[in-house]
């Protein structure tokens, strides 16, 4: 999702002060605004603040009303065992890092998406084998992989 979090974030905070000690004020109205912090927006933030990003993530890991992750978010796990590894997991992965537009191991910037490689799930038989926020989807081809994603950005249910 492209989306200008720069003019976004201007125009939601032109009424807020712009020092370290606005942090927490302009954290809620970000959060209120978003219902989470989006990873994306923190590099604006703290240039707005004049504070560290690192500075940031110990105000936002402090404070549990603060989650860098909306409430709807989705992890996608990929297993990178041997089994589905020679069944094709590695182009799963390459797939997921294609339409997600990040690296195993990241979220997207929006927050939405996490992508994780796993080692075995235990369940070879029917791999390569994709986890969705718990539920296991097997035999998966980067093509399924590709329609679970879309299927989740268009609210519709993953098959
Ligand atoms: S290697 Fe993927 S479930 Fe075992």
């Amino acid at each position: 999702m492209d989306r200008d979090w720069k003019s976004e974030l201007d125009e939601l905070l032109k009424d807020f002060g712009t020092r370290q000690r606005d942090t927490i004020p302009v954290l809620h109205e970000v959060q209120r605004h978003f219902d989470h912090i989006p990873p994306a927006a923190l590099p604006v933030i703290a240039r707005r603040l004049r504070v560290s990003e690192s500075e940031l993530y110990g105000v936002l890991s402090f404070y549990k009303a603060f989650s860098l992750r909306p409430k709807d978010a989705h992890t996608i796990s990929v297993c990178m065992g041997t089994a589905c590894h020679v069944r094709g997991g590695d182009r799963i992965v390459e797939e997921l890092e294609k339409v997600l537009g990040v690296s195993a191991g990241k979220s997207t910037p929006d927050g939405m998406f996490t992508l994780e490689t796993v080692n075995c799930l235990g369940c070879c038989a029917i791999g390569p084998v994709l986890v969705l926020d718990g539920v296991t989807h097997a035999r998966i081809t980067p093509a399924a992989a590709r329609d679970i994603v879309g299927r989740i950005r268009t609210g519709e249910k993953p098959a």
